[in-house]
């Protein structure tokens, strides 16, 4: 691994280093990758070059999914092509259908999640090959099927009857039909799309290393998923939209900011806020907070958003810290009716779209991902027999 700052140097069988790591890899270029870059500091974020504000509201969900899947943004036909795989990849397995009732009285979304990614893999017909067609299979399978299992889960823990997908419908319609049970409005959708193109890719984020370590052991696909899925469910990754809206809703409208300064004073973290690379806004929640507000205003209760103007007012007076990724999907999602435990699947249902795209390159040019530690342990200790010590 390079390290942008200083050189990460060689551990030299137990002596003491000269530098010291950076703590949670911060800084630290882990791969090369052709998919995502961010420029932290001037708040840009592109996929395969191109920027996330031309790809917002004037792409779909699939044809990012191709983009980073396939290589490029795809033509009409390739993306008729590509539609065609994702519809029929949105059939589940038979290992999945008998356990998902079971998984779901038993598991909360994300571990059920975790688990279901799991069963899909053993119902894969190419799960014995990493081979790079069978991947690009693969990947769409897992893109098709990851908003179908969300859907499937909710259902069946609901006893809810939803509609099949329909093979008309984008992955955004048929996911706010199965969720919602009624038929989405155009805005809806085009709302939803975009928020999925917003979450597809970001470069070296925790779960993307977390699939590519596990594919450059050269296991599986599914296996390096399930690793991406554990690593999502975590509040300070994608964990964190679900745990906006419970502030959202501890919180008393007329008493935000005395809340949020207490909260800061007591110096507990703001779920929302901060970001390890983005040192100014994050160009993905300019186009939430823009979404948040337009849903807000039609519900004809804006209450919600208007907290969280106020908190993001307090906390950047406060600390001097933005509103992430997950801050404004929140309310975006809460408007449009996705039950709040659902906020961080919903966010894998889009991720899946990079995750697959990074264990496909990096199947393709691989090397095992075993980085060094600093021992801060005891040395030189004497063993002693047990009923000495
Ligand atoms: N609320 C309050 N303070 C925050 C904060 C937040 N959301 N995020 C960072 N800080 C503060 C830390 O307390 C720390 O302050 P200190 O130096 O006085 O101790 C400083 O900012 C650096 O934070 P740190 O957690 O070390 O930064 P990081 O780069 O390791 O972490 C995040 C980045 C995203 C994990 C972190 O900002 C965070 O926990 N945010 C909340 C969870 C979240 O929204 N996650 C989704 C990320 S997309």
């Amino acid at each position: 691994m390079k390290q942008t700052s200083s050189s990460a140097g060689d551990s030299g069988g137990g002596t003491p280093r000269e530098d010291k790591p950076a703590k949670g890899l911060a800084d630290v270029v882990a791969a090369s990758t052709a998919l995502s870059d961010i420029d932290g500091r001037a708040g840009r974020l592109f996929y395969r070059g191109y920027d996330i504000h031309d790809l917002a509201g004037h792409v779909t969900f699939e044809e990012v999914a191709h983009l980073l899947q396939r290589g490029a943004l795809p033509t009409r036909e390739q993306l008729a092509d590509y539609g065609a795989e994702l519809t029929e990849g949105r059939t589940l397995g038979a290992l999945v259908e008998s356990h998902i009732s079971e998984i779901a009285a038993k598991q909360a979304p994300m571990e059920a999640l975790r688990t279901l990614v799991s069963l899909a893999g053993a119902d894969d017909p190419d799960k014995e090959s990493n081979a790079a067609d069978a991947n690009r299979r693969k990947a769409a399978r897992l893109t098709a099927q990851q908003p179908v299992l969300v859907a499937r889960y909710h259902a069946a823990r609901t006893g809810a009857d939803i509609p099949e997908p329909d093979p008309e419908l984008s992955t955004a319609a048929n996911f706010l039909l199965q969720i919602t049970g009624r038929r989405p409005e155009r805005r809806e959708v085009e709302i939803f799309d975009t928020c999925l193109v917003l979450h597809a890719d970001h470069t070296m984020n925790a779960s993307t290393f977390a699939a590519r370590v596990c594919a450059a052991t050269l296991s599986d696909m599914h296996s390096a998923i399930v690793a991406a899925v554990g690593t999502l469910k975590g509040p300070l990754h994608g964990g964190a939209n679900e745990q906006v809206m419970r502030t959202l809703e501890a919180l008393d409208p007329r008493g935000v900011a005395q809340a949020v300064r207490e909260k800061l004073a007591a110096g507990e973290k703001i779920m929302g806020f901060g970001h390890r690379v983005y040192k100014t806004e994050d160009p993905r929640a300019t186009h939430l907070r823009r979404m948040s507000q337009e849903l807000a205003e039609a519900s004809g209760d804006d209450t919600y958003f208007r907290m969280s103007r106020e908190m993001e007012e307090v906390v950047f007076a406060d600390k001097h810290l933005y509103p992430n990724v997950d801050f404004y999907a929140a309310t975006v999602y809460h408007y449009l009716g996705i039950p709040t435990d659902l906020f961080t699947p919903v966010f894998s249902v889009s991720r899946m779209s990079g995750w697959t795209a990074h264990v496909i390159e990096q199947h393709a040019d691989n090397r095992l991902i075993r980085p060094d530690s600093e021992y801060i342990g005891e040395r030189d200790q004497k063993w002693v027999p047990i009923d000495e010590r």
